[in-house]
């Protein structure tokens, strides 16, 4: 991605400590940061940290280098403002449309999108003040995260904790791959996202897995409940990802624990997306004890039988046209495809797409570097009205805000939206 002028604004709360990470994450994939903060926030963490961290000098006020007029410029030329942390206090002065600070100054001028990481005390956040304060910044554009879950300052936990600088940073190149805000559109929405390989044992040590990373069904989850979704992401194994801030995690091993734990919960669910790779075959047998090798080289290896998995995509297709999933207004698969002698991905795609019935059907190549365990992806999106939409090379999470664009074309589409 070209190098973007990215704002980082810093609001006085204790989780300004973690804007140093999100400052370091932005310069290192190559954007020009400049950092705001309020006076408070200079309280938690000094200007000189800000200034060695993003290589520019760091102002509170609009008092210095006047000249250049900095309350206006550095707004106007910004291609992104990230506020994290945003306390209630600066979500309350943005509404209010105050310009007492550099800060709140640029938050006035800018154009570009916005994107405001709240952190602050659980009884503040629910607060109706903050409330209707976050709803006003949405209505006008803004993007706010949902805060992350979890252990508050002091003893505390509950929601309000400002989300990982990664998932910020994430989120915040999506914006500027996006070229617009994130709409927050799913209100009222429930989702439920797979994600990951299923484990089948073996024996007590030894599994068969796959190569998945859970990238892709993390990344459908997180931009699902940023745009409002409430949403239960079922894992399987992923390479250490963070949990999605805002979203309720399901862990589990094996293709039938996936397949229970969908069986619980896909009944309130509105939207279903399949993205975990799930084993088609498991040991018929998972050995209760380690199978061990005997010390006679010359004996064979053993044999372990297979048996087929459920495919949960079908069944869950079945259980919906058979009127056991009421809610149920759009299912998502996922198909990775390599091409080969009687056809092309495409060709292989559109096959599975019509076996499993689902309303819309995401397809990826498979190859060297592309689909399993790498960041940036691209593919096509099938979808039941015989459209087939090329999703352009990008991140895996702006592949999933593309997605998430025509799973809501699809709600508002069947007239309930
Ligand atoms: N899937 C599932 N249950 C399974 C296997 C797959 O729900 N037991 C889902 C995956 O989550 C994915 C979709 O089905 O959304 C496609 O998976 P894939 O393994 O590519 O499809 P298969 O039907 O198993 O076809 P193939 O013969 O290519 O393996």
């Amino acid at each position: 991605m070209d190098r973007k002028r990215i704002i980082v604004g810093v609001a006085g709360g204790i989780a300004a400590y973690k804007a140093c990470t999100l400052v370091r994450q932005l310069t290192e994939a190559g954007h020009d940061v400049r950092v705001l903060p309020t006076e408070s926030a200079l309280r938690f963490v000094g200007a000189a940290t800000f200034e060695a961290l993003s290589g520019h000098p760091v102002h509170t006020g609009v008092w210095d280098d006047v000249h250049e007029v900095p309350h206006v410029r550095i707004g106007q030329e910004a291609d992104l403002v990230v506020v994290a942390p945003a306390t209630a206090d600066l979500l309350a002065r943005a509404v209010a449309g105050r310009a007492d600070d550099l800060l709140t100054a640029t938050l006035l001028t800018a154009r570009c999108p916005v994107m405001f990481a709240p952190a602050m005390h659980t009884e503040m956040w629910f607060h109706p003040a903050t409330v209707d304060n976050v709803a006003t910044l949405r209505r006008r554009g803004a993007v706010v995260l949902e805060p992350a879950s979890g252990r508050l300052t002091g003893a505390d936990s509950g929601a309000g904790r400002l989300p990982e600088a990664e998932e910020i940073s994430t989120l915040a190149q999506l914006l500027l791959e996006r070229g617009d805000a994130l709409p927050y559109d799913l209100a009222g929405v429930k989702a439920l996202v797979t994600a990951g390989g299923t484990r089948e044992p073996i024996d007590p040590v030894r599994f068969i897995g796959n190569r998945s990373s859970g990238k892709q069904g993390y990344a459908m989850a997180r931009v699902l409940a940023q745009r409002g979704a409430e949403v239960t992401l079922i894992a399987g194994n992923t390479a250490g990802l963070v949990d999605p801030a805002g979203v309720d995690v399901v862990h589990i091993g094996s293709a039938a624990q996936l397949r229970d734990a969908v069986s619980k919960h896909a009944p309130e669910a509105h939207v279903l997306v399949m993205a975990a790779a799930v084993a088609d075959f498991r040991p018929v047998h998972a050995a209760t004890s380690k199978i061990k090798k005997s010390s006679d080289p010359g004996e064979d290896a053993p044999t372990i039988d297979l048996t087929r998995t459920d495919d949960i995509l079908a069944g869950s297709v079945r259980a919906r046209n058979d009127g056991q999933l009421p809610n149920m207004r759009a299912i998502v698969g996922f198909a990775a495809e390599t091409g080969d002698a009687n056809g092309d991905v495409l060709f292989h795609a559109r096959a599975k797409f019509r076996r499993k019935g689902c309303e819309l059907l995401v397809v990826n190549a498979v190859g060297e570097n592309r689909a399993f365990e790498v960041d940036n992806n691209d593919g096509w999106l099938l979808a039941a009205d015989g459209s087939e939409t090329a999703l352009e090379h990008g991140s895996k999470t702006l592949m999933a805000s593309r997605i998430v664009d025509a799973i809501v074309a699809l709600l508002h589409n069947d007239g309930n939206g």
